[in-house]
């Protein structure tokens, strides 16, 4: 059998903090929003935001409708491509929503532009970003994140939804990866 941890040298989010944090963010939400009757629409960003949307709804105690958005901007490799593609848009119309984007985590922030500049445009009420873990060291462009779990290190993790190559979306904490681990492999 294979080690599914594999090349993790350290937590940087248990599962107990995690459950924690969500928690605090879904209450946080609830309050800023229990006045406001639009509908509200959760748009996870595939696939990362998976386990985080998963548990982060079940904290939010309202209505609301779930969608999802994928696009592509890491491939496989560290270094974002800078080419930022849709591989699959909403089902929903967000015009006159409150749309809450839940994404794994902010890195450059190239993506969440782009995210927020299509859905922009659809005439939506408002539009919200909650990110599980926020990157700001490596931040590119500017963007408002009004709900954010974790401030995290430059380091490249992994867990909780977020991959490496593909793999450790499984893993139910957030990890740091052994990169060198990979590259004396290669
Ligand atoms: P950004 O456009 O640079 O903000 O990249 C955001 C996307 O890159 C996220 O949605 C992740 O899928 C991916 N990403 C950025 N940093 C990491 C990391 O440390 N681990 C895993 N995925 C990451
Ligand atoms: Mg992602």
């Amino acid at each position: 059998m294979k080690d599914w941890e594999k090349g993790i040298i350290r937590k940087v989010a248990t599962e107990e903090q995690l459950k924690e944090r969500i928690k605090e963010l879904g209450a946080q939400i609830t309050k800023d929003y229990e006045n406001d009757d639009a509908e509200f629409i959760v748009v996870g960003i595939l696939k990362g935001s998976i386990l985080f949307m998963a548990d982060l709804i079940r904290e939010i105690k309202r209505p609301l409708k779930i969608d999802f958005m994928e696009i592509s901007s890491y491939g496989d490799e560290f270094e974002s491509t800078r080419d930022i593609k849709i591989i699959k848009d909403l089902d929903y119309s967000v015009r006159g929503k409150n749309v809450l984007i839940v994404e794994d985590i902010i890195d450059s922030g190239l993506t969440l532009k782009k995210v927020l500049q299509l859905i922009g445009k659809r005439g939506p009420k408002n539009v919200i970003l909650c990110t599980l873990l926020n990157k700001q060291v490596d931040r590119v462009v500017d963007i408002d994140v009004q709900y954010s779990g974790f401030e995290i290190p430059n380091e490249f993790v992994l867990g909780y939804g977020l991959d490496f190559k593909q793999e450790y979306r499984n893993i139910p904490y957030i990890g740091i990866m052994d990169l060198e681990l990979y590259e004396k492999e290669d």
